[in-house]
């Protein structure tokens, strides 16, 4: 049987295949996930080359996203809006491209707080990068109000709002503890907070009680965000449930199967975070 991969560039520190090669051992499917290594210029040889090569599809992830977008045959209409991909598949001899980051932010929020509301809803966003992208599509998928972005480069945001629309707003900076005070949701999508990445400073003292906080950052597993938040007393979403919930479209594309994100493969792939955090 054909196998499947992730590319990227590095590529060392993924943990992907972490969670393909768990589910495929959990539903006997004898392939293989392996990692592999593509530098920048030899993506669209990769892509072009996929449907006769020795894998089913595979994962895309930094700095290919946009790119491999632009190389696949086919795209769907998440691909064409958020001009990223972080999965390829094949299907007749071609190569399809579609972005799941956004229904793992979901799943993942879900899943955690499965009676939690969307509709109506204030979101405060930080970041204005691909992730930020892919959650805002979802986000305005489900039906809420309005996203107000917070980004170091205000600029990145009229690009966001051409794509998204008037519900995709920058915060001004005079506003940003009023919308604070009345956020409803606040997504981290930047690497603020992240292990060797500089702190994400942002006074949870502000948020309402009811507002639930996510980062999408995980590692460490849980942010001095979430600290501090949970500290405060908020509802919180975790970084490693958005990795974990990605990945079953694409296992559920190249095997047949969808799987499911259980305990046991959060606790695999915690450990190894909890490992590499500890060298
Ligand atoms: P991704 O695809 O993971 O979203 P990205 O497109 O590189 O990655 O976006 C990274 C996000 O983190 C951006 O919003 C970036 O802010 P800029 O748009 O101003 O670059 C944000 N970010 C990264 N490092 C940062 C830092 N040191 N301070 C503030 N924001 C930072």
């Amino acid at each position: 049987m054909k196998k499947t991969c992730v590319i990227g560039w590095p590529i060392a520190h993924s943990r992907s295949p972490l969670i393909h090669n768990y589910w495929m051992k959990q539903h006997g499917i004898p392939s293989l996930y392996e990692k592999l290594p593509v530098e920048p210029p030899s993506v669209a040889d990769f892509v072009r080359a996929l449907p006769a090569s020795d894998y089913l599809g595979c994962n895309v992830t930094i700095p290919h996203k946009e790119n491999a977008a632009q190389q696949a045959a086919v795209v769907d209409d998440k691909v064409r809006k958020l001009g990223a991909a972080n999965t390829l598949y094949v299907r007749d001899g071609k190569v399809h491209a579609t972005n799941t980051d956004g229904e793992g932010f979901m799943a993942s929020l879900r899943h955690d707080h499965p009676t939690y509301t969307f509709l109506g809803k204030r979101v405060v966003l930080l970041g204005a990068g691909g992730a930020s992208r892919a959650i805002i599509d979802s986000l305005l998928g489900e039906g809420v109000a309005e996203i107000h972005i917070i980004n170091r480069s205000i600029g990145r945001v009229v690009p966001l709002r051409e794509t998204f629309g008037p519900k995709v707003m920058a915060v001004q900076p005079e506003h940003q503890q009023s919308l604070l005070e009345s956020a409803d949701l606040l997504v981290n999508t930047t690497s603020l907070g992240m292990e060797h990445e500089p702190p994400l400073t942002l006074d949870v003292n502000l948020l309402p009680a009811t507002c639930l906080v996510a980062d999408i950052v995980y590692t460490p597993l849980k942010t001095d965000l979430l600290v501090r938040a949970e500290q405060r007393g908020l509802a919180i979403v975790k970084g490693l449930g958005m990795l974990l919930h990605q990945a079953v479209r694409g296992f559920e594309l190249w095997y047949g199967i969808r799987p499911a994100v259980t305990d046991d493969l959060t606790a695999l792939v915690e450990a190894d975070v909890l490992r590499a955090s500890a060298t």
